[in-house]
């Protein structure tokens, strides 16, 4: 079972899965992300957003993330925060927010938001997904935050994150940094440049929306991991998924069996990489075929909740 054997690794410290609250009451899928053996760690894929937990301006909704926080309680699993400033999925209200004020909003979201979870959090990831930069360039994304506190709103984001639950890892997460890249560089850059003004700052996530066939050998993603480490944080691969273009073939299937273990693979080899994260266990609620036109299948359990050849993958991979 994939956790056990994660933990298996003296510093890894789970294997765990992205899940909704609309999928708990699926009794067949409960009884497969219950079972911690399988599932050490559990990540909101929704519930913990900003649309989510501040739906208007002050008025904080915290019963869908509660739901997810008490499942990984009952189960002994960790868990992921996902996420406190994020350009997406961000309620339009914040759009409409004085300049003056957009500081207060975000610092008062996230001392919020962090201190309701506080004690039950492994990490949060503080800024999310292209928020800071765009996939390609490395250059800064325009939205609320940055239009209104330029590259400040990172520190004043994470600054608050640590004053609401000193205990909690405090990542950014994003993709397109899993190897090395124009991106990558800018977030190590980033992290540097945080550390030198004494931001806090303890992780990074690799979210790894992959492709099958496209996945290089470990080789590129451990290199690429260890410049992170070797700044004194840990990485975590937070969103994996690795997606192919339908239908799925026998041969598709045992490439994105290699590709699975290539990336465990190169956690495992990174001492301070903690843990890897799927982005749901199941074919049945990946988000990949809503948002990839005909492209699917991406992760390794199929949509009956039976194991794939990537399943073999992840655990030949630790
Ligand atoms: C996705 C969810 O899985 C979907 O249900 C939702 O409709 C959109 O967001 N990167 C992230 C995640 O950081 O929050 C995203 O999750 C997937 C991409």
């Amino acid at each position: 079972m994939l956790n056990t054997i994660a933990k298996a690794n003296a510093n890894k410290l789970y294997f765990g899965s992205a899940t909704d609250n609309s999928e708990l009451s699926d009794t067949a899928y409960v009884a497969i992300l219950k079972n911690n053996a399988e599932f050490g760690q559990i990540t909101p894929a929704n519930s913990m957003k900003w649309d989510a937990t501040e739906p208007s301006n002050g008025v904080f909704s915290f019963t869908n993330g509660d739901q997810i926080a008490s499942f990984a309680k009952a189960n002994g699993q960790l868990l992921r925060g996902h996420n406190l400033a994020w350009y997406q999925q961000l309620p339009s209200w914040v759009n409409s927010v004085p300049t003056a004020q957009v500081g207060s909003v975000l610092t008062t979201h996230v001392t919020t938001v962090v201190k309701h979870y506080a004690g039950q959090v492994y990490a949060w990831d503080v800024v999310n997904g292209m928020s800071i930069y765009n996939p390609h360039d490395g250059s800064w994304r325009s939205f609320v935050f940055f239009n209104a506190l330029g590259q400040n709103y990172v520190s004043m984001a994470l600054t608050a994150a640590r004053a609401a639950d000193p205990a909690a890892k405090l990542y950014i997460n994003d993709y397109n940094i899993e190897t090395a890249g124009a991106k990558a560089t800018a977030m190590l850059n980033l992290v540097k440049a945080l550390q030198a003004a004494k931001v806090p700052i303890d992780g990074i996530g690799m979210e790894s929306h992959l492709i099958v066939g496209e996945v290089p050998a470990a080789s590129a993603f451990i290199s690429n991991f260890e410049q992170f480490t070797a700044l004194g944080i840990e990485v975590a691969v937070t969103e994996l998924d690795i997606r192919m273009t339908l239908p799925a073939t026998p041969a598709l299937l045992a490439q994105q069996k290699t590709d699975y273990q290539n990336v465990v693979a190169a956690c495992k080899a990174v001492a301070k990489c903690v843990g890897v994260t799927i982005w749901d266990y199941t074919d049945k609620y990946s988000w990949v075929p809503s948002t990839f036109s005909g492209q699917g299948e991406a992760c390794p359990w199929d949509a009956n909740l039976v194991r794939k050849p990537a399943y073999d993958g992840i655990a030949a991979g630790f």
